[in-house]
């Protein structure tokens, strides 16, 4: 491990150390990092860690200022400095930070590509950076995607003889992509490569494809700074947001250095931190499994959290679980402050069978001590909050059944209009349809006009606003299409259209006071028992953390409301993910019938279907990834040794 300790994650008030007790923490350190080879912090929010990042190349700056040198800064793109470029611009405009002494080399850029494409990195460093700071024109470098192919050799040469001519780089910031690259060093990247031009992994082209409207219109090719020419950098920072991020990040700070993974190279930089945030960090062994790596501080979380690991380490039910198991799997002292695995084995099961209910909304008449909902009201008022116009049905369309047949008043509302997600295909489809039904279409401009316009549309083309409010439209009628078939009667369906979706591109608006009045004025109009929301954290830009971050603003200001003391937030997951076991406090097993149900539900977002828009890079479709992970959880939860369900929604209950 590296000794340099810049980033002690005990002086920052929001970083998060695994043991609560500092001095504790300080004695176990060297034990509680012995897996790790590269120097890293964990913040609990990556914004808070977007900050110090960008204070510390403030302070560079400002001392390079002070011995009249220049500072030289290699930059990164991508969706992990957005926070930290956001915090240098506030710095300048506030705080008087001056960019005059910095000079500037981009990692790389996209090739072929215009500069003003809004897909190039050319675009974003001006969109996000220098566009608001007072560097100089003469000073930022970044690779240039329109060099023709005769020239591109040379021209990788002379970026490279650029950046050693200005006296190699101060700091170089950096993200890490699911390859492991860094920069666009896809694996098979040579330890002293220099900048040059080199073919894109299809990984890291499919997590670009949602930005460029599919993968066939994501580049096949890069110039990117060489692995060499980064770990010259006299300090580095890589970056890491969100649990797509941490099986990555634990093989680069965990593994074996190896080309597979061109980040493990940084192992052999003797001055990088890695900054991550909690869902990056948790395939961290100190994070994952702190009894494997020294003696550990036991609370209800982390005993639950070992022994659901245990038990599917060691493949045998919780109740057959034996001491051996324990001390075997260092867990020993915890066995040590319980007294015997048997009564450790009973109160874990206990836990997780009290996690287990088939009325979401409590049981009427029925104690309540041990479930996961209170019993009264009988008749709850719930909202269900949807991101996109079909998350719920694929998050918990049987829940929301459930919800309907046991009485409650369930109102639904959708977040977004979720129009971009509509294929031009699918609109003409229904543009033609509202031509042959009305010959005109009301509200939506020339029809024929929209009609040619989108056959003719080129790829990252803004949509007409007629065009969008068609998709939106598309998408409203597929919604009531859903909760029709569920009962729901149209007045409790609600569409919010959050300004802050209506970009009409992948990239969003920051949420301000109009995303939080309309949903504010919905609650208060509710005044609901339940609210369920999708609680993805992990994802920092995406709509759906917009939408939960929209929400826990409203519930701020909201929670000193009388109607408030009696709400409780219940979080499900989105399409991608599921709650880990230990983390679920309320379990809703499905019927067969149910599941088939939900998979209706789901059927009737059809322009959502058969290799959509924002697919991710799971190619499976919707209502399959939705049926397979409840069934997983039913399959881990009966492994665990509880009855074996068809399948279980699963939520984790927001304390505000
Ligand atoms: C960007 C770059 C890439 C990204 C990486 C992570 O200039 O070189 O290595 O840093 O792909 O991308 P995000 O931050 O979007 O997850």
């Amino acid at each position: 491990m590296n000794s340099d300790t810049k980033y002690d994650a005990t002086l920052h008030k929001n970083a998060v150390p695994y043991y609560k007790d500092i001095s504790y923490r300080e004695a176990g350190k060297f034990e509680e990092t012995r897996f790790e080879k590269i120097h890293n912090v964990i913040f609990k929010s990556s914004d808070y860690a977007s900050i110090i990042v960008a204070q510390e190349i403030a302070k560079l700056i400002k001392d390079k200022q002070a011995e009249q040198k220049c500072c030289v800064l290699g930059l990164a793109t991508g969706s992990s400095p957005i926070k930290v470029y956001e915090e240098l611009v506030r710095l300048h405009k506030e705080e008087g930070l001056s960019f005059s002494n910095v000079i500037s080399f981009n990692l790389d850029e996209y090739y072929p590509m215009d500069r003003g494409n809004v897909q190039s990195y050319h675009y974003f460093m001006h969109e996000h950076l220098f566009d608001h700071i007072d560097i100089l024109p003469e000073n930022i470098h970044i690779p240039d995607g329109t060099v023709s192919q005769e020239d591109l050799h040379q021209y990788c040469i002379d970026y490279e003889l650029k950046i050693n001519a200005a006296g190699g780089l101060d700091f170089q910031l950096l993200g890490i992509g699911r390859t492991g690259h860094i920069g666009f060093n896809e694996p098979g990247s040579h330890y002293n490569s220099v900048t040059r031009s080199i073919t894109l992994d299809h990984l890291t082209r499919s997590d670009a494809a949602s930005a460029f409207f599919g993968i066939a219109n994501v580049p096949k090719r890069a110039i990117t700074m060489g692995i060499g020419t980064i770990k010259k950098a006299k300090r580095i920072v890589i970056m890491a947001w969100g649990h797509k991020k941490a099986g990555v990040v634990k093989e680069t700070i965990e593994g074996l250095i190896t080309s597979d993974i061109p980040a493990s190279y940084l192992q052999e930089h003797n001055n990088t931190t890695f900054v991550l945030d909690q869902e990056a960090a948790e395939e961290l062994t100190r994070i994952k499994t702190p009894w494997l790596v020294g003696p550990c501080r036991w609370n209800k979380k982390t005993k639950s959290k070992a022994i659901v690991w245990l038990s599917q380490t060691v493949q045998k039910p919780i109740l057959k679980l034996t001491d051996k198991d324990y001390n075997d799997h260092g867990m020993s002292g915890l066995l040590a402050e319980e007294g015997s695995c048997y009564d450790l084995n009973i109160k874990m099961f206990n836990k997780l069978q009290h996690t287990i209910t088939g009325w979401p909304g409590g049981k009427p008449n029925a104690d309540d001590t041990n479930r996961p909902e209170r019993n009264t009201p009988h008749k709850k008022r719930v909202l269900i909050l949807s991101p996109h116009p079909d998350d719920d049905v694929i998050s918990m369309g049987g829940t929301f059944l459930r919800l309907i047949e046991q009485d409650h008043k369930v109102h639904v509302a959708y977040q977004t209009s979720g129009n971009i997600a509509v294929s031009d295909e699918e609109a003409i489809k229904y543009a033609e349809v509202v031509k042959n039904v009305f010959s005109e279409g009301e509200g939506y401009g020339n029809i024929d006009k929209m009609i040619a316009d989108l056959k003719k549309k080129q790829e990252n083309v803004i949509d007409s606003i007629e065009v969008r409010n068609l998709k939106g439209l598309i998408r409203r009628g597929e919604s009531f299409g859903a909760t029709r078939f569920l009962g729901l009667p149209d007045a409790y369906v609600s569409f919010l259209d959050l300004p802050f979706y209506e970009t009409g591109t992948v990239k969003k608006k920051p949420f301000n006071k109009k995303d939080v009045a309309i949903l504010s004025k919905l609650i208060k109009e509710i005044k609901p028992h339940q609210i369920y929301a999708a609680g993805d954290l992990a994802d920092p830009h995406g709509t759906h953390k917009v939408c939960l971050d929209i929400l826990f603003k409203v519930l701020e200001d909201l929670k000193e409301e009388e109607f408030m003391k009696d709400c409780w937030v219940w979080l499900y997951r989105g399409a991608w993910q599921e709650w880990d076991i230990h983390d679920i406090e309320m379990a809703v097993p499905l019927s067969p019938d149910e599941v088939l149900k939900k998979r209706k539900a789901i059927f009737f977002h059809q322009s959502q279907k058969d290799g959509v828009l924002f697919q991710g890079d799971d190619s499976r479709e919707f209502w399959v990834r939705a049926e397979e992970r409840n069934q997983q959880t039913a399959q881990k939860y009966h492994e665990l040794g509880f009855a074996e369900y068809e399948a279980i929604e699963a939520f984790k209950r927001y304390h505000f």
